[in-house]
């Protein structure tokens, strides 16, 4: 596996090389400090495409001042050596500078859909960061497929709408949630859970489960499943930044469950924040 710093190098060996030999490139954005979550992408990206190339980038521009940018995660000799062992080709790992430069100017913003729950919480800045450094990494690597988790639902839906409006040529494969043995979802955060945490926040995926019975057994009312999340949160003693349930594909609020329902929640357990979401099945 090749590891690449710079906009040049990574387009000689992945773009000028596989357009030339007709080989697909799969590409899997992330910012490291990579889990299980991160390895099943790039399992489905070297299944398949011919080239791998996974991005290792701590985008600045997602993170508020007040968030954990400084803190994040980072340990790219592990990561080289995960990814490595996933059969990846190339890992692309910028410094800041190479991605953003003296001057750089532009924004991607998507509209509406950005503009409630993470939106709302985290700031406007955190998806126009996510869509800016996205559309960068597609004009950078030209992957004719790029995979990213159902954990980040909602960026999920922002990313397609980018390509959609910009009218980009790349496939979004959306994973799978990967959770730990008792229901956590996984994520690189998860790392800030003291003993005591890590226990409470098992209670994020029970409260999602709790909605999820709660319609499979036929409630359609959006407010009444809604509530069966809350208590099994304040039962673990977590207040949610939110727990809504919305359209899963505009993000609209929902008084019923007819159709298909993100229910999302975001809450902070001990020093992590954490998101977590299911989609709940309608008929319509
Ligand atoms: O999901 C992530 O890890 C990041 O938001 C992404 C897509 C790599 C952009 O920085």
């Amino acid at each position: 596996m090749k590891i690449l710093r710079t906009i040049p190098e990574i387009r000689a060996a992945a773009v000028v090389a596989a357009r030339t030999s007709h080989r697909t490139v799969g590409l899997v954005p992330t910012m490291g400090a990579f889990h299980e979550g991160h390895l099943s992408l790039m399992r489905e990206a070297r299944k398949n495409n011919d080239l791998v190339v996974v991005s290792l980038f701590v985008n600045p521009t997602q993170f508020a001042a007040n968030e954990d940018l400084s803190t994040y995660p980072r340990d790219e000799a592990r990561d080289a050596a995960l990814a490595e062992a996933e059969g990846v080709d190339i890992l692309f790992a910028p410094e800041p500078a190479e991605i953003y430069p003296d001057g750089f100017a532009t924004t991607v913003h998507v509209a509406g859909i950005t503009e409630v729950l993470d939106g709302a919480s985290r700031g406007i800045h955190h998806f126009d960061g996510v869509a800016t450094v996205v559309t960068k990494l597609f004009g950078i690597v030209r992957p004719d497929v790029a995979y990213f988790g159902q954990k980040d639902a909602q960026q999920m839906l922002v990313v397609r709408r980018v390509v959609h409006d910009l009218n980009l040529d790349v496939r979004i494969e959306s994973c799978p949630i990967v959770r730990e043995p008792d229901g956590l979802a996984m994520s690189s955060r998860n790392v800030y859970l003291d003993p005591d945490a890590r226990a409470q926040a098992t209670a994020l995926s029970r409260a999602l489960d709790a909605a999820h019975a709660r319609h499979d057994a036929g409630e359609r009312d959006a407010a009444a499943i809604r509530a069966a999340a809350i208590a099994v949160l304040e039962e673990a003693g977590i207040t949610p930044e939110y727990l809504e349930l919305r359209d899963a594909e505009t993000l609209a609020p929902v008084a019923t469950t007819e159709r298909d329902t993100l229910i999302a929640v975001a809450a902070r357990v001990g020093a992590a924040r954490l998101i977590d979401n299911h989609t709940l099945r309608g008929e319509a």
